[in-house]
């Protein structure tokens, strides 16, 4: 059951902190918010699904996980109808999942921490797949996913877990899928990576990096595969997508030795570590054969966590907009997250400008932006043109968490803000279109906002332009502080 969330609500003298959003949602619920209890007016063009995922509990049996990434997966689903919003919410019936929820205690060794019982229940094992971080609908399919291994398929209805998702057998066991695929709009083709060592043909490590590749046809179905070395095995969470090519920034976040993972010794977190050092490398590589056909070097690396849109601008230019950090030590922060004071990190927002011709990269801060994340876009414009991008922010600097949206224009790089108030905070906000006849509208964004007030969330619905909240939907359980988000216009409720 639910923790006693009586001493998380804020009492007069007590400060107002974020942390609430990190307690576990044991329960999984349905139920209706009637439209008499909505705030505001939910705008006739969000009619469809909204979808956000992250972890439902960061501790098991009174341990807390190693890493908020260690979290197990739950999904939640916003269905916007005519009589009222339907909330669901679900765990990830992963075997991680269910083996701990059983034993009330840590069992299997994770990302940022090891199973109990030393080297004999480490050794040589993969960190378990959380299905945590992502979700797509493609293909007919609602998959969780998590970027060390494949995706889980979920009903997109009832969000009960279908099983883990091997595209008919076509992702081997060891084949990582990363978190972070796109979808190109125009073709419906979905394309994904994940990330592995680099194997010479007799299966003996080359001390190098690959990521492999996936081309996934709008049925679903896994249609080509293809790889490409990299100089060394590294953390890469998400990339570009163009209309021809797949961009790919390889921060230099890389394995310093393998040995103490592979015996056990420590967990994967542990074995990884910034090393600038290694160089930074840009590697454009073609959607039509998964060839790869430039690579830039960076002068001064940096972590590249997310990407926001990109497009070829015809005269040989690629533009990619990312956030940026200087270095790698937002992971520590990410992982010690639960008793985080107030040092979440946030990015910079920057353009890039890669020139295949004059094999060069010109780098651009949007300065006016606040520091922030979840970079979101129009995806009807997924590889194409975009001149504006969303994201989560932080408000001032004594900002704990993201307690903000922007709306950042990307041709006159001014910025619009709006803050949440004391005690609201929120992540991911995904853009709605506006319905074809609004075609002077901007569109929506829907987010989840959780309120340490009360200790309870909200599914908020902003106007794209203004960032007007113009309806607040009250959920009776609070939401955990989750990754990404997702929008289907379709209402998948049987
Ligand atoms: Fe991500």
């Amino acid at each position: 059951m639910t923790a006693d969330v009586s001493s998380l609500r804020t009492s007069p003298g007590k400060p107002v902190t974020h942390h609430g959003g990190f307690e576990a949602l044991d329960e999984e619920l349905d139920y209706l918010v009637p439209l008499s209890e909505v705030k505001g007016t939910i705008p006739d063009a969000v009619s469809g699904t909204f979808f956000r995922i992250g972890p439902g509990r960061n501790k098991i049996g009174g341990q807390e996980f190693g890493h908020w990434f260690d979290g197990d997966g739950m999904l939640h689903s916003v269905s916007f109808k005519d009589y009222g919003v339907v909330y669901r919410n679900r765990y990830v019936r992963t075997p991680k999942y269910l083996a701990e929820t059983k034993a009330n205690k840590i069992v299997m060794r994770s990302f940022g921490h090891n199973a109990p019982g030393g080297i004999r229940k480490n050794i040589g094992r993969l960190p378990a797949n959380c299905a945590n971080t992502n979700l797509v609908y493609h293909g007919g399919k609602l998959l969780a996913l998590w970027e060390g291994g494949r995706p889980w398929q979920l009903d997109p209805a009832t969000l009960d877990t279908i099983g883990e998702h091997d595209y008919d057998g076509k992702l081997g066991r060891f084949n990582a899928f990363s978190a972070h695929g796109k979808v190109n709009p125009r073709t419906g083709v979905y394309y994904n990576f994940g990330i592995r060592p680099s194997f010479r043909p007799r299966g003996a490590l080359t001390g190098k990096g690959a990521i492999d590749l996936y081309k996934i046809a709008p049925s679903g179905h896994l249609v080509e595969k293809g790889s490409f070395e990299v100089d060394f095995l590294s953390f890469c969470h998400d990339f570009a997508l163009t209309e021809n090519y797949m961009v790919f920034f390889q921060s230099p976040i890389a394995m310093k030795s393998p040995v103490p993972w592979l015996a056990g010794l420590i967990p994967f977190d542990q074995a990884i570590a910034w090393q600038p050092e290694l160089g930074m490398k840009v590697y454009v590589v073609r959607t039509a054969d998964f060839q790869v056909e430039k690579v830039f070097t960076v002068d001064q690396p940096f972590v590249a966590i997310h990407f926001s849109n990109a497009w070829e601008s015809g005269d040989g230019r690629i533009e990619v907009d990312l956030t940026r950090y200087e270095d790698f030590s937002v992971n520590e922060q990410l992982r010690n997250v639960l008793h985080s004071t107030g040092d979440t990190s946030a990015g910079r927002f920057m353009r890039y400008r890669l020139d295949l011709h004059s094999d060069t990269i010109e780098a651009n801060e949007y300065k006016e932006a606040l520091g922030g994340e979840f970079p979101q876009w129009d995806h009807r414009y997924t590889t194409q043109p975009t001149s504006v991008m969303y994201a989560a922010c932080m408000m001032g600097d004594d900002s704990t968490f993201f307690d903000g949206v922007e709306r950042i224009d990307l041709q006159t790089g001014k910025v619009k803000t709006h803050s949440l108030g004391e005690g609201r905070y929120t992540s991911e906000a995904m853009h709605v279109a506006p319905r074809e006849e609004d075609d002077n509208q901007e569109g929506w964004l829907v987010s989840m906002v959780y309120d340490a007030r009360d200790h309870s969330s909200e599914v908020v619905i902003f106007d794209a332009r203004t960032l007007d909240e113009v309806a607040v939907v009250p959920l009776k359980n609070h939401v955990p502080f989750g990754f990404h988000c997702g929008y289907s216009p379709r209402s998948f409720l049987r």
